[in-house]
């Protein structure tokens, strides 16, 4: 069985950053599996297809021609690492993510990207979903205001207006709707480690992370 290492938690605890420091250190490829809920959010929004058509998202969820690991982020060929970035499609990919259709349709998709020599997975239902088996799952978290900020230097620097208040808004807001929906809420894994990096840079978390991951050989 390959080597999995999950990483989950609400938006903007910065799992991606992390995630794809551990890949690099440890020579995995890295799945951004918000990036493909973001990538049918993103398609079904061009497509005019309403957010309540289940049967319609599944199909897409399903056929859609994408690239979510190792830093590509593209849809049908095309680079969409910054379309998919906004707060909109952020929103609209938590309301579609929410139908247990399209999750189904993405897990064996997500499970094809695992390969050798293993393979670094973010998300919200990394641990307790798609790689059950994970050797080390880790839930990491940070406080909603840390969150809100980062978010904020996270647009700025991409080049997106942005404002603190409504970002808590829509954070809070899309952090209630993963953590209630029916189907694999965002919840920590059975035995994942809890990481708070509310005052951890972003090498302190990953040399943590790789502290316990080498405790698991
Ligand atoms: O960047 P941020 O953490 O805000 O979000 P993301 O990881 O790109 O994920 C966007 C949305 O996709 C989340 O709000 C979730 O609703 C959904 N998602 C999910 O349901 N399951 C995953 N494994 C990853 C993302």
């Amino acid at each position: 069985m390959l080597p999995v290492l999950t990483i989950d938690g609400p938006t903007a605890s910065g799992k991606g950053t992390v995630a794809q420091r551990l890949a690099t250190r440890l020579g995995f490829h890295y799945l951004d599996s918000g990036a493909l809920y973001r990538l049918v959010a993103l398609a079904s929004l061009r497509r005019g297809i309403a957010p309540d058509r289940v049967e319609d998202l599944a199909e897409l969820a399903r056929t859609l021609a994408v690239t979510c690991t190792d830093g590509e982020t593209s849809l049908e060929g095309v680079d969409a690492s910054n379309e998919i970035r906004t707060e909109e499609v952020g929103q609209h990919a938590s309301i579609v993510a929410a139908h247990a259709l399209v999750r189904a349709a993405l897990i064996a998709r997500q499970r094809a990207l695992c390969m050798p020599p293993g393979l670094v997975a973010d998300g919200r239902d990394m641990g307790t979903v798609v790689f059950p088996d994970a050797r080390l799952k880790i839930f990491l978290t940070a406080s909603v205001e840390q969150r809100a900020q980062r978010r904020y230097q996270q647009l700025i620097a991409k080049g997106f207006a942005a404002n603190i208040a409504p970002l808590l808004r829509d954070l809070t807001e899309r952090d209630a709707r993963d953590s209630t929906r029916a189907v694999a809420p965002l919840v920590p894994a059975a035995g994942a480690k809890t990481l708070d990096t509310s005052y951890l840079s972003i090498n302190q978390a990953v040399n943590m992370i790789l502290e316990w991951w080498q405790g698991t050989r």
